[in-house]
């Protein structure tokens, strides 16, 4: 089976969306294995969003999830990476199907409620950034 990054970005933290949100990844079928709840600084966040350097948006991206504490956490199940992005929804509120979390509990397309890896080695990447081995508990 499959692992995928997922991150509770700090409007839904601060909106108390955390079990709403956790209860969609488990109507899906997804297992979370490892949660914990952080605030990052913005130099965590840098690093975390370094592919992103270039883009425009960086810096206000990089603000926004330093502003609140996040959740952090290892989603796992069949083919988990895609299944995780469908549950999401489209980047953007507007453009995101009905009954995804983003269509539901997303505020913008900045302020979008999750993130989730987007290919394997992403997956593991981020994972161990911000796990160790033994806090997976499957
Ligand atoms: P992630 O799962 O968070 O990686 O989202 P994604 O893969 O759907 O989007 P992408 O990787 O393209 O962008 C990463 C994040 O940057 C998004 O989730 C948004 O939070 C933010 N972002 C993307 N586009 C914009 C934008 O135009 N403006 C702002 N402010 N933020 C953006
Ligand atoms: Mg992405």
């Amino acid at each position: 089976t499959e692992r995928t990054l997922s991150i509770i970005k700090p409007d839904a933290t601060k909106r108390n969306l955390t079990g709403k949100i956790n209860a969609k990844f488990e109507e899906a079928g997804l297992r979370i294995v490892a949660q914990k709840r952080i605030h990052l600084s913005k130099e965590q966040v840098g690093v975390f969003y370094a592919v992103h350097k270039e883009r425009p948006f960086y810096d206000e991206l990089c603000e926004f999830m330093a502003s609140a504490p996040v959740v952090v956490q290892v989603l796992e199940g069949e083919g988990a990476i895609s299944k995780n992005r469908e549950v999401m929804g489209a980047t953007n509120p507007a453009d995101a199907a009905e009954g995804t979390i983003r269509a539901e509990f997303a505020e913008s397309v900045g302020e979008n409620s999750v993130h989730g890896s987007d290919a394997p080695e992403t997956a593991a990447e981020e994972i161990s950034y911000f796990f160790a081995g033994l806090e997976l508990v499957g």
